[in-house]
């Protein structure tokens, strides 16, 4: 059985993708450090059914923790690393750029540091869609030079990209770079806009919509990224970077309406100004992960948002309002 490491276990992408590691037979020992960015409550809420597997076993560590991370990999030697533990919101870095910088940049090069001592087949490193920044290159293709990060988030994710190259060339470390693009579903984090928009739905809280609703996102449902990395997880080459998108961008207004028509009710929005950090589209170019890895991501705007909604009025908060 082969065993692998999943960072941020207890997150959004990280519980699913342990999830489905677990359904194909792998050993999955989870860690995370429950950061509070957001509530640990809802990432307890998110590894409880791991924990009842018995090939699950969750470490609550800290990547940026040197020693703890390299006595992990001591102790149990996995075949394949996926490292997805960081602070992902866009606006909030500008805010923390300092913990950002720590944690997405130190706690990385701890874990390609003990990757480098202990040789696992594959190391998958979790970027992001906002390394394009404003790109004209659209859709959005790996080689595009994403050389102007629009917040200190995507600055800190690129610069592990790049520190993942010196890596490999200096160690030969199979290493691959995910670009994710929104990623929504079960277990979705409640600072991101699915979340925000069913808020408002159920409670009536008043949330932004930037530029009327005039922008696009390439909404990627969870299950297809978690499918994503552990089809890659099997073809090591190198230094590589994968986009995981959908390749269907969608109106926000759409979006928005989307939500409205599952729950038969109104959003209380507000219209702002987009800030800085946002560009006007984000639209993956997936060929390459379809071609070398068979990527095929199968679940469509709005089948993916009744999963989430269903998913949704499920939780306790729900009822505790
Ligand atoms: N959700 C998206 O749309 C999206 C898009 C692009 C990239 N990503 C990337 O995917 C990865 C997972 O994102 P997510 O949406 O599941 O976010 P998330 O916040 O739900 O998950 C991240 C997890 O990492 C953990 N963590 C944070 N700091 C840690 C530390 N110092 N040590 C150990 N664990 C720590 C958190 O407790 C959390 O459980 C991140 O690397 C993120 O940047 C996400």
């Amino acid at each position: 059985m082969p065993k692998i490491f999943v960072t941020g276990a207890a997150g959004f992408i990280g519980s699913n993708t342990c999830s489905a590691l677990l359904d194909q037979g792998y050993s999955v020992v989870g860690i995370d450090n429950f950061d509070d960015y957001y509530s640990p409550v809802a990432k307890e809420r998110n590894v409880a059914p791991l924990l009842k597997q018995a090939t699950f076993e969750l470490l609550q560590i800290d990547v940026r923790d040197t020693n703890s991370i390299m006595s992990a990999f001591a102790q149990h030697q996995p075949d394949y690393v996926v490292h997805l533990a960081a602070l992902a919101g866009v606006r909030a870095s500008v805010a923390r750029p300092t913990d950002y910088v720590l944690t997405n940049m130190a706690g990385t090069t701890n874990i390609l540091e003990a990757a480098k001592t202990h040789r696992p087949k594959h190391v998958v490193i979790a970027s992001t869609s906002s390394v394009y920044g404003k790109t004209k290159v659209i859709p959005f293709v790996e080689d595009d030079l994403a050389n102007e990060p629009l917040a200190p988030y995507p600055a800190t994710k690129r610069a592990t990209e790049l520190l993942g190259y010196t890596y490999n060339n200096y160690y030969d470390l199979d290493l691959s770079f995910v670009r994710f693009f929104s990623v929504y579903g079960p277990n979705g984090r409640p600072d991101m806009m699915p979340y925000l928009v069913s808020d408002s739905i159920l409670h009536g809280k008043e949330i932004k919509l930037f530029d009327g609703g005039q922008m696009h996102r390439d909404w990627t449902y969870v299950g297809d990224i978690a499918a994503g990395v552990i089809g890659l997880l099997e073809h090591p080459n190198g230094y590589q970077i994968y986009n995981l998108g959908r390749g269907e961008p969608v109106l926000m207004a759409d979006f928005v309406k989307y939500m409205e028509a599952l729950a038969g009710k109104s959003a209380n929005y507000i219209e702002v100004p987009a800030p800085k950090s946002e560009p006007k589209i984000t639209y993956a170019d997936i060929s390459k992960a379809q071609s070398v890895f068979g990527y095929s991501p199968q679940v469509d705007i709005k089948t993916g948002l009744e999963k989430f909604w269903e998913w949704r009025i499920q939780q306790p908060d729900v009822l505790e309002k």
